[in-house]
């Protein structure tokens, strides 16, 4: 029978009880926020090749590819109240990929496909930063997803 010390039960009991924290975080997250946890996608070779993809009126896909210094494809034009799945991966080191005002915080990598799913409820321009430092151009990676409202005269 294992014997424990009394400070050790302590450590344990807070260890787990922050764990417990951190989980219930993230559901909490997920739920509250609709936070997407981005989701893992078979690697195939056919999500390297940059593209937008309509699979409907409403419905898009996004092949975003990542390399030293930009987003493939760099503009996305979508009109208002897409769905779009993007499905992201590198070319060649670890990049980020966060879109603005849209709580998506997604990594590149090379080999490796992330997916979310994301609506543009809302006309505007919603821009593409890489937020994860990826040598002297990371500043300059950006790409933009532009939403466009057909039904406004403007
Ligand atoms: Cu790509 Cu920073």
């Amino acid at each position: 029978m294992a014997v424990f010390d009394q400070t050790e039960k302590k450590i344990i009991t807070i260890t787990l009880a922050v764990l417990g924290l951190f989980v219930f975080s993230i559901l909490y997250a997920k739920s509250r926020y609709q936070a997407d946890v981005p989701d893992c996608v078979p690697y195939d070779k056919a999500y390297t090749e940059p593209k937008v993809k309509k699979i409907d009126d409403k419905t898009y896909q996004v092949f975003a590819v990542a390399q030293m210094w930009q987003f493939q494809p760099a503009e996305i034009y979508i009109p208002v109240g897409s769905q779009v799945d993007f499905f992201l991966t590198s070319k060649d080191v670890v990049h980020g990929f966060a879109i603005n005002q849209k709580n998506v915080n997604m990594m590149a990598v090379y080999g490796n496909i992330n997916k979310t799913t994301v609506t543009f409820d809302k006309p505007g321009v919603y821009k593409i930063t890489c937020h994860e430092y990826c040598g002297a151009g990371h500043q300059n990676m950006q790409a933009q997803v532009i939403v466009n409202d057909p039904a406004a005269t403007n």
